[in-house]
């Protein structure tokens, strides 16, 4: 078992964002792909309005075609309709989010944060007993409506999370502006209040400061991290996003560090070629370019 936990957020927060409509068995192959790559923890789709973010919309249908009981399956719920919708699969794990800002609330999720919290309250009563609650708090480093975010914010979101009963809190950098002087300040205060072992850091890679923003994580005592394959993602709702930090580049800082993991990165890159292909893009993470060019992937 690696000392660091990597959640692969790709097949949810990585497609997310794409406006065109990925054929489910390529969300299928790749959920897969990742899988026998290594991946233990992959966030597969989420149960959300199809009308709010279209590209989930075959929710249901990924989950029929993959064997969930494989690995650590978990999905993302906003409210009482997704959880219900989640029934009719077996998942080890629930994600329920909510942000530090009012406004984001507002957009992500047409609620306020009161209701937000009592959106999750409502989910956590539909929580069968094996499944675990895993919380996302957005707009950790600061909110693209908001701007910054006071700290006292942060502690309350991430305070309410583990009170409703979440085993673990991922820290969101929705936006990617996160730097390793903000992961020290926020990190310093997490551990006065909270168990530095049940939090996450879930960084986006829009400037670049994602293996940066992990190396100071890392330093604090985090060994939980979200990244998904290629770089793939951002949020519909929190304009100019990119992607998740690259599970490629994650891996390989692990490597570098003599950090074990389970993930056979040929196999990772090979993983996620086939929704780069589809979408025309190529990933922009520069592991991800090595290996394609020296494997002549
Ligand atoms: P709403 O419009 O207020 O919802 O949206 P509603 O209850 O009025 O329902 C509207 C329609 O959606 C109805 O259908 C519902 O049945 C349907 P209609 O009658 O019009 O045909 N509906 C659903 N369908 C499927 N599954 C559901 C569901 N709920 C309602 N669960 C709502 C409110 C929360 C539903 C909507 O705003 C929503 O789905 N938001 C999710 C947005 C989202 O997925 N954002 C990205 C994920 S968060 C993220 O990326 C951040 C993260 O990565 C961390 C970080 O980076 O910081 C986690
Ligand atoms: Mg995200």
């Amino acid at each position: 078992m690696s000392i660091v936990k990597i959640v692969e957020v790709g097949p949810r927060d990585g497609l997310q964002n794409e406006s065109k409509i990925i054929p489910t068995d390529l969300k299928t192959n790749f959920i897969n792909n990742l899988y026998k790559a290594g991946l233990e923890n992959i966030e597969v789709t989420s149960f959300v309005s199809p009308k709010a973010v279209p590209q989930m919309s075959d929710a249901d249908k990924v989950c029929s075609n993959i064997d969930l009981s494989k690995f650590n399956a978990s999905v993302l719920i906003p409210n009482l309709k997704g959880i219900k919708l989640s029934k009719r699969h077996d998942f080890n794990e629930i994600c329920v989010f909510t942000t530090t800002s009012e406004a984001f609330a507002n957009k992500n999720t047409k609620c306020s944060l009161p209701e937000s919290y009592q959106r999750i309250k409502e989910i956590f009563s539909h929580i069968e007993n094996n499944q675990k609650v895993r919380g996302y708090l957005s707009t950790v480093f600061g909110c693209p409506y908001e701007g910054d975010i006071s700290i006292d914010k942060v502690l309350y979101g991430v305070e309410k999370l583990f009170a409703m009963g979440c085993y673990e809190v991922a820290l969101g950098d929705t936006t990617g502006i996160g730097s390793p002087d903000k992961v020290l300040k926020i990190l310093e205060k997490i551990k006065e209040h909270f168990e530095i072992s049940k939090i996450a850091m879930h960084f986006h890679d829009t400037h670049g400061m994602g293996l940066l923003n992990v190396h100071s994580s890392y330093e604090q005592g985090v060994r939980v991290f979200d990244s998904s394959a290629g770089g793939l993602g951002g949020c519909p709702y929190a304009k100019g996003a990119s992607g998740n930090l690259a599970t490629e580049d994650l891996c390989h800082y692990l490597n570098e560090r003599n950090i074990k993991t389970s993930i056979d990165l040929k196999k990772l890159v090979q993983a996620s070629k086939e929704i780069f292909e589809f979408l025309g893009k190529s990933s922009m993470s520069k592991v991800n370019q090595y290996i394609v060019r020296s494997h002549e992937l």
